[in-house]
């Protein structure tokens, strides 16, 4: 206790009463060791929709990788209907504290796969997809391109890890702020033919509850960095608690997890899953208050 009460004066901002962490001793021991160790130790693997990308903008919700190829004025008007009808089934069951994420999975198979063939019936174009991000409300958190540039400069790796769309997360990045090179998105990616136009998605579905079992574990991404033993994750969905599972030589792991919906039947759930929850907060200042004190 003492400890935290000297680590809430050096990062002012845990202070926050939208801030909650279940277990004070833990959170300081686990920051505490993450800023000695210094930049070099670190990285950092992020959730896309609604953890970089802002769930509302002075109180307006914001448009997910999908919800921008339904408001981005492009696609047929079917397309923005059967995707709406679709999130109504599905956005329900993905957020029901009441189910375990074993029971919501086939549900989020179905959503997804239906989704993908919805798309894959629009022929969408690359410049389209750069029209309808810069139609869009999809908005980077207040302080991500703070967060991005740092963490380059800094050599932090950033893991992009979303069950969205990757060609849309690539343009908002690109519209709002820099890819960088120290930065790596893992999304569902569209295929495009000779012509430009999409012709479906590369690889396996990522969902929000299958990101323990996909490419980057498999891949040798984790294993490069396994000298940086610090790990931040930062998402708003229990499926992005596994998001670093491939991440095997970790020493400290802290958990941030935003709590956008639903607050009052999800908190303490979250509090137990996450070592700090985020309530209702349109910026990234936690994190990059964090990050100020390793670099
Ligand atoms: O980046 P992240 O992994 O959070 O992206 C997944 C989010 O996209 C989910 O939270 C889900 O609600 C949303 N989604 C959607 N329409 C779909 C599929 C997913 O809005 N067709």
């Amino acid at each position: 206790m003492h400890h935290f009460i000297q680590l809430t004066d050096l990062i002012e901002e845990l202070k926050a009463c939208h801030i909650h962490i279940g277990d004070l001793e833990h959170v300081d021991a686990v920051l505490q060791n993450i800023i000695s160790d210094g930049p070099d130790k670190l990285q950092v693997v992020a959730d896309f929709d609604r953890t970089l990308s802002k769930y509302t903008h002075r109180g307006q919700i914001c448009a997910t990788c999908h919800n921008v190829l339904e408001e981005g004025g492009v696609l047929p008007d079917f397309y923005k209907e059967k995707a709406l009808k679709l999130r109504d089934k599905y956005f329900s069951i993905e957020t029901d504290p009441e189910m375990t994420i074993e029971e919501k999975t086939p549900y989020m198979i179905e959503w997804w796969t239906e989704a993908h063939d919805l798309l894959n019936m629009c022929h969408i174009t690359k410049e389209a997809v750069q029209k309808m991000v810069a139609n869009s409300t999809a908005k980077l958190r207040d302080g991500c391109k703070w967060l991005f540039d740092e963490c380059h400069r800094a050599s932090i790796p950033l893991l992009i890890f979303s069950a969205g769309v990757g060609d849309v997360i690539e343009e908002i990045i690109h519209q709002q702020s820099t890819l960088y090179d120290n930065m790596h998105i893992v999304s569902n990616y569209m295929n495009f033919d000779k012509e430009g136009k999409m012709v479906g998605f590369k690889n396996d579905i990522i969902h929000v509850f299958n990101k323990n079992e996909n490419a980057i574990h498999k891949s040798d991404y984790f294993e490069n960095l396994k000298d940086r033993v610090n790990i931040i994750l930062i998402g708003d969905s229990l499926g992005d608690l596994q998001m670093a599972d491939g991440a095997e030589h970790m020493k400290n792991k802290l958990k941030i997890g935003f709590l956008n919906t639903k607050v009052d039947e999800t908190l303490e759930l979250y509090k137990k899953k996450f070592d700090i929850v985020i309530v209702q907060d349109e910026s990234l200042d936690l994190l990059n208050a964090v990050i100020r004190k390793v670099i």
